[in-house]
């Protein structure tokens, strides 16, 4: 997430995410889960410009459905840095979404993590990222992730966070069902049942690293599946049409509505997303775990 300079202010882009593990360990006395998550940065990218104003914060976004007042996570984010650094300043915030909402991909989160920065710079504020990352776990548990994107293994609520390495660079097909899933409720139907038995991350990030597509594909897991399916069955019926296109793996990223499918190649996954759209299944993108120049 680099910051740009423009002539009257700063840009930035705020990248999507994707879960390729994720287990929940259990629940805390504070209602949240305590999870093991490795998180992965896609080149899916929304963008947020940054002007300098007299007073206040002022949201405009090209997507009507987006509300832009103070409950927005990027208005929350610039509110928490002037209450608690005690800037004198304002901003008129531009965003262009191209992440879909309610998709398990972040979209929010990393908006939120991209005018930490943004602003950090803007107003020459000098926070260190690991003062960032503190500002951004009090936003959400998925927005430490986003101050320096990448590969992470996400533990706590997902806000304490562990950069991984990955051997190769990965071609997903990410398709978006035109479903929005609210994370409250997944995480209000999961059961958790002390018998199951829990998914190893440690196995899953030593293939990541040494491994080819094939081993890593084999390996993507998501415990809150579950619930999405229990709640979403129209999600589960994508799911094994989709199986029929060869993936490497196939799951759903977060908690829904996104399905995320691990291709051999390039070539491969434009296949893939040329006959998705064809048959009308949503909206579908091409995605690496590197972020384009
Ligand atoms: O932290 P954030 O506001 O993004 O979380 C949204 C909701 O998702 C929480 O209110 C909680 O219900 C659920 N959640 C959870 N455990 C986590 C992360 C989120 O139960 N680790």
């Amino acid at each position: 997430m680099n910051v740009n300079q423009i002539s009257d202010g700063i840009s930035i882009c705020a990248p999507a995410k994707i879960n390729l593990f994720l287990e929940v360990v259990g629940k805390r006395k504070d209602g949240y889960h305590e999870l093991e998550t490795v998180m992965q940065e896609i080149d899916l990218a929304d963008n947020l410009t940054f002007r300098e104003v007299e007073e206040g914060v002022r949201l405009e976004c090209d997507d009507m459905s987006i509300p832009c007042g103070a409950d927005n996570l990027v208005c929350k984010a610039a509110n928490l840095m002037i209450r608690e650094c005690g800037i004198k300043k304002g901003v008129l915030i531009g965003l262009e979404k191209n992440i879909p909402v309610g998709a398990g991909l972040g979209g929010g989160s990393s908006d939120a993590a991209a005018t930490l920065k943004a602003l950090n710079t803007l107003w020459g504020v000098g926070l260190t990222d690991e003062e960032l990352m503190g500002f951004a776990a009090k936003l959400g548990s998925d927005v430490a992730f986003f101050i320096n994107g990448k590969t992470s293994l996400c533990r706590g609520r997902g806000e304490k966070v562990n950069p991984v390495k990955v051997k190769n660079k990965f071609n997903y097909v990410v398709i978006f069902p035109h479903i929005r899933i609210d994370t409250v409720t997944i995480y209000k139907n999961l059961k958790i049942t002390l018998t199951r038995k829990r998914k190893d991350v440690s196995f899953f990030l030593d293939t990541l690293e040494h491994e080819n597509e094939v081993s890593v594909g084999e390996l993507l897991f998501n415990r809150l599946e579950e619930p999405v399916f229990t709640l979403y069955p129209g999600l589960l019926q994508l799911k094994n049409f989709l199986e029929r296109f060869g993936f490497c793996g196939l799951l759903v990223s977060g908690s829904g509505s996104s399905i995320v499918g691990l291709c051999s190649s390039r070539e491969q996954a434009e296949g893939i997303r040329d006959k998705i759209i064809s048959i009308g299944k949503g909206d579908v993108f091409v995605v690496t775990n590197t972020l384009l120049p």
